[in-house]
């Protein structure tokens, strides 16, 4: 079953922004399998994201600067073959649109053709007006990412709050209208003050979706493995979360080796006669 000929149709980028205009929350999670994206397909969750966040989640790197295509193309073609209804959106990574409006429509296609992605993602403001028009020209929705931008750590120095001083909310604020322009269907703002968010939230009209910029956007995201407790020690501010599922799975490994060693298992019950 293809994604787009279901049952139930999937979300769109058009039904994604009438939310902000029926004044709907959205939601949005990150997903870069297909075990997880086959729960998240039936929890309501409005976008899926797969994130270049995988660099650190799944992959193991400090931080996003080596994702490659090829990565984000090989855990997006996980999740496109099971996820149905929310929309899917990936990363483009780094280095796969800042040099041209033509390398980022290359790759963007590639995403969208082989990885089953239906928008992309670039990290950026103005300077990528170019090639957020190229991408929207040839029917590729873009969703934009201002705030921390975490493709940029080797500059930003650490992962922190940004926009306190004014200058630097004047040029987020001038970043989030000339993305608005070029044709981004919607905007994240990650680690940016509630009330800079509710600036911008209230300027444009695309939704905003916020990660450690408050209540006020349009829509919230989180990395899946975040709001599931996957890390114990993980415990920035702007994360809630929802289930303990470090614990669980650690206490779960535990018991399996124990009754393993003990002879427990397999019972009876598990073996065939
Ligand atoms: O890669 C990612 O997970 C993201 C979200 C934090 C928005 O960009």
């Amino acid at each position: 079953m293809s994604r787009h000929h279901g049952k139930e149709a999937s979300n769109s980028v058009i039904t994604i922004q009438k939310a902000k205009h029926e004044g709907r929350k959205l939601s949005m999670v990150t997903c870069y399998d297909a075990s997880f994206a086959r729960l998240v397909d039936r929890s309501g969750i409005d976008i899926v994201l797969v994130g270049d966040s995988l660099g650190n989640v799944i992959m193991g790197h400090e931080d996003t600067t080596q994702v490659t295509m090829n990565d984000m193309l090989h855990h997006s073609k996980a999740v496109s073959r099971v996820l149905r209804k929310p929309l899917l959106c990936v990363d483009m990574p780094f280095l796969s649109y800042q040099i041209s409006p033509e390398q980022a429509l290359d790759n963007a296609g590639r995403l969208i053709q082989q990885g089953g992605a239906q928008c992309v993602k670039l990290e950026g403001g103005r300077n990528l007006v170019p090639q957020v028009k190229k991408l929207v020209q040839a029917g590729i929705p873009v969703m934009g990412h201002l705030g921390l931008t975490p493709q940029k750590i080797n500059t930003l120095g650490g992962y922190r709050i940004q926009g306190r001083e004014e200058e630097q909310q004047k040029e987020l604020i001038a970043d989030a209208k000339a993305l608005e322009d070029a044709g981004v269907f919607a905007l994240v703002l990650e680690l940016v003050p509630s009330e800079l968010a509710k600036t911008v939230t209230d300027t444009l009209s695309i939704p905003t979706i916020g990660i450690g910029a408050g209540g006020h956007c349009d829509g919230q995201v989180l990395v899946l493995q975040d709001l599931l407790g996957f890390d114990e020690g993980f415990e920035p501010k702007f994360l809630k979360k929802y289930a303990n599922l470090g614990a669980l799975i650690s206490e779960s490994l535990a018991r399996f080796d124990q009754e393993v060693k003990d002879g427990v298992f397999p019972s009876a019950d598990h073996s065939f006669l």
